[in-house]
């Protein structure tokens, strides 16, 4: 039931079926940008159908590339050769990815550009990406040095060789696109391992780049040629479903088609040490993309812990894995204080949900500790806007005794528009 932007979910003995997830919202956001720096056709099918990357689609629109969208995610991108100056701002809309990968982009235009974003975004920090791209000769400005409103004050850039504080494969990939467009070589170290679809997706549009453990470098003026892409299912999309198969007694899910690049897969790690049965079957490679099946079958649930190392790996699907300690177990979570800066501040917001629904949930500086002491009661929750919240809520809600009103429920359309329609279709 959906009033207003009010979402009531009831909850549920198990859920069961074979799916298709959307597209990956991360991969589709790249395939989108490199199409548009390729001059002439590239087709794009499983393009995202989600709020995030129709936001990149009309940034690219504004800055002169043609963009066409059909059914089934097919988006037909027409690479004009060289992007043309917006007439306004740029609206990057709830996306982060959006601002900071095109920051990198536009670093390297003869014009300046100034990107918007909503609320949540407005608030989200963007020096990360200034700091690289300043130093290779871009003008950036932002209030207060950090926040959004962006502009960046394209400018010949010159190749750097830059190790971000944190770990971030926006900020990898701001540089990557900025180096792709800069004099010289750019290398960049990551301080730990970041997803990798960048690269991958460089590659298939004709780019060379060189990989040497945490080390990735970019010989700049290389030329993208366009190209032909299908975006595999989204695995952060997939999660919500594993979760809730791991977590509901009787349950087993098959997710078909999804993304199983090895950097976007620490959940299974994860949930196998909590305790879930996770079968991983590679079927296809899609523009360097390993692509498969996974499946999920419930076998009851344990204490688990989410060390520092591994957050990167996970951090998008941590607001799922504490929805999944409210079900069973118990999740321990340190050296996540990037949560706090997400599209919410997901550390406050998350177990201050959860304890709302009846949780033994504990917030602690940098992670937080959630433990299945007792079923949840369900009652009213607000997603602060945040798509990830609103669906580890709806998730948290399968295991309640009463029934749980999600307000703002509707955020789940930034990454996943059915998501709340899957939800009742895998009921059993
Ligand atoms: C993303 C990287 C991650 C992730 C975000 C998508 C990407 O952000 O949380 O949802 O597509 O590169 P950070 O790079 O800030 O860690």
């Amino acid at each position: 039931m959906s009033v207003a932007d009010q979402t009531v979910v009831r909850p549920a003995r198990a859920v069961r079926g074979t799916l298709r997830v959307p597209g990956d919202k991360s991969i589709s956001h790249r395939y989108a940008m490199l199409a548009a720096l390729a001059r002439g056709r590239s087709t794009i099918t499983g393009y995202s159908g989600g709020g995030d990357c129709a936001s990149t689609l009309a940034c690219l629109a504004a800055l002169g590339v043609g963009i066409a969208r059909g059914p089934d995610g097919r988006v037909v991108v027409d690479g004009p050769g060289r992007l043309r100056p917006a007439a306004g701002p740029l609206d990057a809309g709830n996306s982060g990815s959006t601002m900071r990968m095109l920051a990198g982009v536009l670093a390297a235009q003869p014009f300046t550009t100034t990107m918007v974003g909503d609320a949540s975004l407005s608030r989200r920090p963007m020096r990360r990406v200034m700091t690289p791209l300043t130093l290779m000769g871009a003008r950036c400005e932002a209030a207060e040095g950090d926040r959004p409103p962006l502009t960046i004050h394209g400018a010949a850039l010159h190749g750097i060789a830059y190790t971000p504080e944190v770990p971030s494969a926006q900020i990898k990939s701001a540089v990557l696109l900025a180096g792709l467009q800069a004099s010289g070589t750019t290398t960049i170290t990551e301080p730990a391992p970041t997803r990798d679809h960048t690269e991958r997706a460089l590659r298939w549009f004709g780019a060379s780049l060189t990989s040497d453990g945490p080390r990735i470098a970019i010989v700049g003026g290389q030329t993208l040629q366009p190209a032909d892409c299908r975006v595999p299912g989204d695995p952060s999309a997939a999660a919500f479903w594993a979760i809730a198969a791991a977590g509901l007694p009787g349950s087993a899910i098959t997710i078909e088609d999804v993304g199983l690049n090895p950097t976007r897969l620490a959940l299974v790690d994860v949930l196998r040490r909590a305790g879930a049965d996770l079968t991983v079957a590679p079927t296809d490679d899609w523009q360097g993309e390993p692509v498969g099946q996974l499946r999920i079958v419930h076998r009851g649930l344990r204490a688990f812990e989410v060390t520092p190392d591994e957050v990167p790996g996970v951090i998008d699907e941590l607001p799922a894995l504490a929805a999944l300690a409210t079900l069973g177990g118990a999740i321990r979570v340190t050296g996540a204080s990037e949560l706090r800066v997400k599209e919410s501040d997901r550390i406050t917001a998350l177990v201050d949900g959860l304890r709302r629904l009846g949780a033994d949930a504990e917030e602690l500086p940098d992670g937080f500790v959630v433990q299945a002491t007792r079923p949840l009661t369900g009652g009213s929750v607000d997603a602060h806007g945040d798509h990830r919240l609103a669906m580890a809520f709806a998730i948290a809600a399968l295991g309640a005794t009463g029934e749980t009103a999600i307000t703002g429920a509707g955020a789940a359309a930034v990454s996943y528009p059915a998501f709340f329609a899957t939800l009742d279709s895998l009921r059993a």
